[in-house]
């Protein structure tokens, strides 16, 4: 009955998974095409899944009957799990969005320390090299679970300060060490070595327990705001566990996702870290959001308010205009009202473009999403590589919740914790004005240089409240006009 299906059909519909995959990935590399490279992609996730289910109705499944024993309760979890993960997405605000993805990525890492569980209990495992790459499987998936947990109550504001112990390395070492001895006595029991204190199944809870326990350790050291780097390293490892499980199931389709989203990961990473002008072996074992030691250079000078209508009425006369959004943009929900001022901007035959940085905001993409989310046109938005020698021909420069991308320190002050870090030329522009509530620093917690320069003035106000003030001032311009 259940053997009507070859096998390469499975391996064709695990195929063209694969394929949508990588192109929709390859999709996601511009905001124009990005929607349609996340349907694509969902399109290859259906693909993947109807191709397990199809594995039930093969000559390999009857081989394996105890497949056949779960697939009600499968099902049921693909519908839960699939609703709810619909509703919460279709709701989430877009500040919160990192923290989503944290959960979603731990998750992903639980699967796979699932399917390794189920394997080992189930004593499923053929062979040493089985065993070993199931454990390893089991033991990252369990590290991205609990870890990635940590990492959303942190981002969610559950939990606050980082958790600091002396010799909180070593604890570390040794809650990992003792993970891999556990490791090796299942594999040891598993070859037949007797005496080993405790039954398979007692270890294999142990193992387990401690790779949990070792996700949280790592975790709880590291500053909130360091999240969005550990979070893409989790994101690395879910994958890697991910293709390892898939490997003992001898499943391409996890296999490949599975290796595609631990590339992703550790190229996000790397990529980060080099933003940030960190090594990621300082980002993985420093207490991430510590700044570096070292006292950044004293800064003359007092910062120079102007009232919000006057920047508008400037900006309004202005040529050209380029606009930096940062956190403060996101944390404001702002993205609406700075888009609507801008169209009145352009109406005004004022030339405006948007200048991200790889790291402003707190997820990669943040604000190329915030703005797309307002409706903002693809060709206004340019990333830094591609915008920074415009700033020096610039009129003016509107920085809006935005700090240490734009610190000039980073470019002249050895002392400074961000120096090295690219920055976006703000200063280089005619007159600059910034958006902030006050005195906050920004995620590094220095001060910033660029508001004491003599072509700066601040603009005080949430930023919302701040452009509603400068829409209305360039409306007033154009009633008085009338
Ligand atoms: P920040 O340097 O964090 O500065 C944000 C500024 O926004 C603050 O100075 C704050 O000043 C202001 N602000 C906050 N709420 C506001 C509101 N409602 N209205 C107006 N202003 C508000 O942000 P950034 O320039 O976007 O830089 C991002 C930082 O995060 C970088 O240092 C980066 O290394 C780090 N980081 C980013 C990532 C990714 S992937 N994006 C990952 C890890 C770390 P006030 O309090 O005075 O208002």
């Amino acid at each position: 009955m259940f053997t009507l299906i070859p096998q390469i059909v499975i391996g064709g519909a695990d195929l063209i998974a694969a394929f949508l995959f990588l192109f929709g990935l390859k999709r996601m590399s511009s905001p124009a095409t990005a929607p349609s490279g996340i349907r694509v992609a969902g399109v290859g996730m259906v693909a993947a899944v109807l191709a397990s289910f199809l594995y039930l109705f093969t000559v390999d499944a009857a081989a394996r009957p105890h497949l056949l024993v779960n697939v009600g309760l499968a099902v049921t979890a693909l519908l839960v799990g699939g609703a709810g993960a619909w509703m919460v997405g279709r709701k989430v605000a877009m500040t919160a969005m990192p923290q989503m993805v944290a959960i979603y990525n731990g998750m992903g890492g639980g699967a796979a320390g699932a399917i390794a569980a189920v394997e080992l209990f189930g004593g499923r495992t053929q062979g040493a090299t089985q065993l070993v790459v199931t454990l390893l499987g089991g033991c990252i998936g369990a590290i991205s679970l609990s870890g990635s947990v940590i990492a959303w109550a942190k981002l969610d504001g559950l939990l606050k300060a980082p958790f600091r112990v002396t010799g909180q390395q070593v604890l570390n070492g040794l809650v990992f060490a003792a993970t891999v001895a556990v490791g090796g006595v299942i594999v040891a029991s598993a070859l037949g070595v007797e005496g080993l204190g405790l039954t398979t199944p007692t270890w294999i809870w142990v193992f387990f327990a401690l790779a949990l326990v070792f996700g949280v350790l790592m975790t709880l050291p590291i500053g909130g705001a360091d999240m969005p780097v550990v979070i893409s390293i989790y994101n690395a490892f879910t994958g890697l566990a991910v293709g390892l499980e898939g490997f003992v199931l001898q499943n391409p389709a996890l296999m490949i996702a599975g290796m595609v989203v631990g590339a992703a990961g550790l190229l996000l990473t790397v990529l980060m870290a080099k933003a940030m002008n960190r090594s990621v072996a300082n980002v993985l074992f420093t207490n991430f959001g510590t700044p570096a030691k070292g006292k950044p250079g004293a800064i003359k000078g007092s910062e120079r308010p102007v009232e919000a209508s006057d920047a508008a009425i400037k900006m309004r006369y202005a040529t050209s205009v380029i606009i930096i959004p940062g956190y403060g943009l996101a944390a404001a929900r702002a993205q609406q009202k700075l888009y609507e001022f801008v169209k009145l901007l352009l109406a005004a035959k004022v030339s405006v473009k948007f200048a991200i940085h790889p790291v402003a905001g707190r997820m990669p993409g943040q604000m190329d999403v915030l703005l797309a989310e307002a409706g903002v046109p693809y060709d206004m938005i340019f990333q830094l590589d591609d915008i920074n020698d415009d700033f020096a021909t610039t009129d003016v420069a509107l920085v809006i919740g935005a700090n240490d991308v734009v610190n000039p320190a980073a470019r002249t002050d050895k002392s400074s914790p961000i120096f090295g870090m690219p920055i976006l030329n703000a200063d280089k522009a005619g007159q600059v004005y910034v958006i902030k509530r006050g005195q906050g620093k920004g995620y590094s917690g220095i001060v910033n240089a660029l508001f004491y320069s003599p072509n700066c003035n601040m603009v005080y106000g949430d930023a919302q409240a701040v452009l509603v003030q400068m829409i209305e001032a360039v409306r007033g311009l154009g009633a008085a006009a009338a």
